[in-house]
């Protein structure tokens, strides 16, 4: 990328709103994943392998498309921030990218492990079309994986609240372009 961009590629403009779409999804499939795991009603158990499958594959995709965006992300440098950030602003402004790039991974590793080590380990089917393999880890870390997929779930929540909430800042209070910066550009 040309030195002194103002914008985001178009390679890293759609990487960032898909994964923003799968991982708001894959939050909404995996909370809702109680209410079809633990229902009395068999028939809502039996219906809730469908919405926990596409969680699986939806979760491996979203690991997949972060390790291509993290080695585009290392060979083309993202657009200056605006000059009339604190010091404050942008440590934290970057603070939280790195920790959305390290949750990206440990969201869908963390899950992978936890359905490798639980009571139904097995290979899990992405979207039908192939297998990925358990990973090699012991049983007895069944639960550590559990409870930290739901604690690291939760972080991903707080994380993208703190995210929404810079973007509307610079956009309401600041008038910046950070936010037009990574939105598609509009044909004119
Ligand atoms: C779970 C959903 C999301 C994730 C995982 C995510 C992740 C990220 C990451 C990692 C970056 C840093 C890009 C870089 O390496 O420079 C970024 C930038 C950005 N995101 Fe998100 N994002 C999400 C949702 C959103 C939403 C909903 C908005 C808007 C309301 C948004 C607005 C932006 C903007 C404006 C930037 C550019 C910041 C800058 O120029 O420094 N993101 N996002
Ligand atoms: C970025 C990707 C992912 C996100 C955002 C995500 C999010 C979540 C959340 C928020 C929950 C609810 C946790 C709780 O209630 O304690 C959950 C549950 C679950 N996730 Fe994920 N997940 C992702 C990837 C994966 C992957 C890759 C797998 C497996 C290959 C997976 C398997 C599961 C399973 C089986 C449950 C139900 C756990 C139970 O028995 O209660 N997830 N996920």
């Amino acid at each position: 990328m040309a030195a002194g961009h103002s914008r985001y590629s178009t390679v890293a403009i759609g990487l960032h709103w898909l994964t923003a779409l799968l991982v708001v999804g894959n939050l909404a499939t995996g909370l809702g994943s109680g209410l079809w795991l633990d229902s009395a009603d068999p028939a809502m158990r039996t219906t809730g392998a469908g919405p926990i499958a596409l969680h699986k594959s939806v979760g491996l995709s979203i690991l997949a498309l972060t390790l291509v965006r993290i080695g585009w992300r290392v060979a083309n440098s993202p657009p200056p921030l605006p000059a009339h950030m604190t010091r404050g602003e942008v440590v934290l402004a970057r603070t939280t990218h790195i920790g959305f790039y390290v949750l990206l991974l440990a969201m869908p590793f963390s899950g992978w492990a936890m359905v490798s080590t639980g009571k139904r380990s097995g290979p899990v089917s992405v979207f039908g079309l192939f297998d990925v393999p358990p990973l090699p880890l012991s049983p007895a870390l069944g639960d550590v994986f559990h409870n930290g997929h739901g604690t690291i779930g939760w972080i991903v929540i707080a994380t993208l609240a703190l995210h929404v909430a810079g973007a509307a800042k610079h956009r309401i209070f600041d008038r910046d372009d950070v936010l037009a910066r990574m939105w598609p550009r509009r044909r004119s």
